[in-house]
Order: C-alpha cells, then structure tokens, then sequence
C-alpha cells in the first residue's frame, strides 16, 4: 500500500522509475559504491561494523546518482565526481547516523537502526568518523568550490536539525516554518550534491544556479512525500516505523494543515498528543483520520508537487540528453514513491 489518497487524475501513481538514472550512472556507480565501502574502513574495528551495516542495508543512493548525472550532462570527463558522489553518500549516512540518534528511531531501511544495536554513542561517533571521510575525499578531488558548497550544506544540515528540534511540540508552528526547516535538513544536501556536478565540469554562474534550484526543489519535494508517507505510507516497503513522526512530536506539513484546518475539540487532540505526548491506543489512528478528513495529506503531495515542477523548470537551459531526462524523471519518481 502507497498513498492510500489519490495522487493525480493525469498521471498514472507509479509510472516515473528511477532506472533511467539508475542505468545512466552504473558504471560510475560501481566505483562510488566501492569507494564507500574501502573508505568506511578503519582499523578501529567497530567503525567498519557499524557503518556497513547501514551501508549494506542499500538505500536510493539517489544523491550520489544526482552528482554523477549532474557531472556527466556538464559534459565532464574525469573521474572526481566518483569522490564527490561518494562523500555525498557519506555526509547523507552520517545524517541518517545521527538522525537515528535524534528522533529515537527503531528501523532504517529495513534493519534495526544502528542504535539499537551498537547504541546512540557509537552511531554519533561513526558519524562523524563518516563525515571527517567525506571531507577528506573532497580536499583530494581539490576543487575549492566543491568544497565550500559541500562544506556549506554540512553545516546548514545541521542547523536545520537543530532548527527542527526547537520547533517541536509546538503546535504554533507555520508553515513557514516548516519550510525553512526541510530547506536546511534536506534540500541543502540535495542542492549541493546537484551543484558539484557543474563545479568539477568547470561551468559558470548560470549552470551552478540550474542544478542548484533543480537540486533544492527536489529536496523539498522529496521531504514533503517523505513527511506525507510517515502517515500515508507502509513500514514494509519504506524500510522504517510509519507514525514516528507523530510519535516524536514532529510537527510537519501534514499536521500544520490538519491543525489549522481543524475544529476546537481536534486542535485539543493535536496538542495533547504531540505538544504534550499523551499518545495513547488508537491516537495515530485518529490522527490519520482527521488528516484523512482535512484533506492535508493530498496537499502536502500537491506541495510536493509545485516545488517537483520548479525543480523540472530549473533544467530547462541544459541541452537535451538522455542524463537530462533521467534527471527530470527522476523528479517524477520521487513525488510517486511509495518508499
Ligand atoms: C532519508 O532519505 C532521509 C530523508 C531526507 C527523508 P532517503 O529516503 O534518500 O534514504 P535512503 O538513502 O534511500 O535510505
Ligand atoms: C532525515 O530526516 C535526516 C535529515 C534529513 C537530516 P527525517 O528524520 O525527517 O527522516 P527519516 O524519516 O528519519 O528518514
Ligand atoms: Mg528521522
Ligand atoms: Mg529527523
């Protein structure tokens, strides 16, 4: 089961595929993939058991494949996008590390999270052992620019977790908010990982600022589809527990819209349940029940969407090639997805 909301009268659920890219960057990516695995190395024997199993366990590899995609429509020719492709990797699983930590998550990818069986220490740890290899990759590719972007997101990442965890329980949340949140935690990599393809490829102003709104865009779609599965979605095909979110108190698209839209007696429900945490038998439930009623999953997808056709537009100076489609199908897949 995806969605259980109807996602488009036009558009078939399901029909844009991730393979085009997927087929496009293979070659590249066998040497990204293994690249992550040598440098996930370490002599320190934990490091390597903890982060391969994360690794292991897969996952899109979707922002690498934009660095590779990106790379290659650029016209470059080298062989340094496979680092930046893999650091990109690496800063993305050292947040998911982390992340795992922050929101006491349980499942990540269809595993036990790395906490739950290594604990919060050494999943924080690992992370960053991960996040100094991205960087060291990235100073030998040698390209300042890619560097100060990557770094750039590095941060902004982490201020949109912090962003994320000030907001809250707080019902008052906008969105606004909201917005400014998914930017920082998610579309800042998403961005930079586009970025980088134009910057090894040595292109100008005007390229660097297409994959960066495509790459942005995408981002916030992505996490508004991810927001709307934590409710809409199945813990089987996304690989981690449906309803963490409202568990956590995480205020997100789907339930800023549900909130306001909402009568007296269901703002109570909302604040009970996640500015205070009294979440008892049934509450998700109900929760998806009035998100169901206010219609707020179906906008969150139309959200989703506006930012997918932003994203689209962004390309439209590149020249026609079969990387450039993939790239744009790609925006597709990820507003259908159901994992
Ligand atoms: C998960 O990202 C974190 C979010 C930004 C929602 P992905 O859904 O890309 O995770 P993997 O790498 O495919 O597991
Ligand atoms: C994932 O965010 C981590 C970052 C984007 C930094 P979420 O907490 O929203 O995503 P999941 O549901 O754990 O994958
Ligand atoms: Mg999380
Ligand atoms: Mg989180």
């Amino acid at each position: 089961m995806g969605l259980v909301v109807s996602l488009d009268e036009g558009k078939k659920k399901g029909s844009a595929k991730i393979e085009p890219l997927v087929e496009l960057v293979s070659a590249d990516m066998n040497r990204v993939n293994e690249l992550i695995l040598s440098k996930a190395g370490s002599d320190v024997a934990m490091i390597p058991e903890v982060a391969n199993h994360l690794i292991s366990s897969g996952g899109k590899r979707l922002r690498p494949m934009l660095t590779l995609s990106a790379a290659r429509l650029c016209g470059y020719r080298g062989d340094g996008h496979v680092k930046l492709a893999a650091s990109v990797e690496f800063m993305h699983t050292a947040t998911l590390l982390h992340d795992d930590v922050v929101d006491e998550s349980e499942l990540r990818r269809g595993k036990l999270a790395a906490r739950m069986l290594w604990g919060n220490q050494a999943s924080v740890l690992v992370g960053d052992f991960l996040l100094g290899q991205a960087f060291r990759m990235m100073v030998e590719v040698g390209s300042l620019d890619a560097l100060d972007v990557l770094s750039t997101a590095a941060a902004v990442i982490a201020e949109g977790e912090v962003m994320q965890l000030s907001a809250a329980k707080h019902m008052s949340t906008t969105e606004d908010e909201y917005l400014a949140v998914i930017r920082a935690k998610t579309a800042a990599l998403f961005s930079a990982a586009a970025e980088v393809g134009p910057i090894i490829a040595g292109l100008g102003r005007a390229e660097r600022a297409a994959f960066r709104s495509y790459g942005t865009n995408l981002g916030l779609a992505f996490q508004l589809i991810d927001d709307a599965l934590d409710y809409g979605g199945s813990s089987a095909e996304l690989g981690k527990k449906v309803g963490d979110d409202f568990r956590e108190g995480k205020i997100t698209l789907p339930v800023v819209l549900a909130y306001r839209r909402g009568s007296e007696s269901e703002r109570a429900f909302w604040q009970r349940a996640l500015e205070r945490g009294e979440i008892g038998e049934g509450d998700l439930e109900k929760a998806i029940g009035l998100l169901r009623s206010h219609h707020a999953i179906e906008d969150t997808v139309e959200r989703a969407r506006h930012f997918g056709s932003v994203s689209r537009d962004a390309l439209a100076p590149l020249p026609e090639s079969p990387h450039k489609d993939a790239l744009l199908e790609v925006v597709d897949f990820c507003i259908e997805r159901a994992y």
